[in-house]
């Protein structure tokens, strides 16, 4: 059975590709998607991008845990939801946080994470190449635990 990868997509971020793109690139997200799926065929991968916080806890609820792995851009959900830390703290499936933009580099209200300290790793600052980055050491994880 391949590692099913669930990538999370918080508010506004359906809009890559028109939104800011000098901070966030002219890349749409479903096209870059489907490059990170012939990269990574040992992961079945879903998206999943919601503007509701309730929204994401529920998905992040009903993952089965299995051979599973979470990628969350919590976008502005990042810097304010204790709702969607606790419930990734509360399926204990591995996650790792990616920000397309450096966050530490950009307003003070962004230097704050609410799922840093309970995630493998952060990636930011990488743009779109930063979900490749995190697969890696997603998958370098699960198979680990599944050797
Ligand atoms: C973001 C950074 C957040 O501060 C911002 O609210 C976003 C996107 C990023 O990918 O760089 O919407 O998570």
């Amino acid at each position: 059975m391949n590692f099913q990868v669930k990538i999370i997509h918080g508010p506004n971020l359906n809009l890559l590709g028109q939104r800011e793109k000098s901070i966030y690139g002219d890349t749409q997200f479903e096209d870059y998607l489907q490059q990170l799926k012939a990269e990574f065929p040992q992961c079945d991968i879903d998206y999943f991008q919601s503007n509701s916080e309730g929204d994401i806890v529920s998905y992040i609820q009903n993952i089965n845990p299995e051979k599973s792995g979470i990628i969350i851009n919590p976008a502005a959900f990042t810097h304010t939801s204790i709702a969607v830390r606790d419930a990734l703290l509360a399926v204990k499936i591995p996650c790792v946080e990616v920000h397309l933009s450096d966050i530490y580099q950009r307003e003070k209200f962004r230097h704050h994470s609410y799922i840093k300290d309970i995630c493998i790793c952060s990636v930011f600052g990488q743009g779109m190449k930063g979900y490749a980055i995190a697969l890696t050491r997603l998958t370098e994880l699960l198979e680990s635990f599944n050797s």
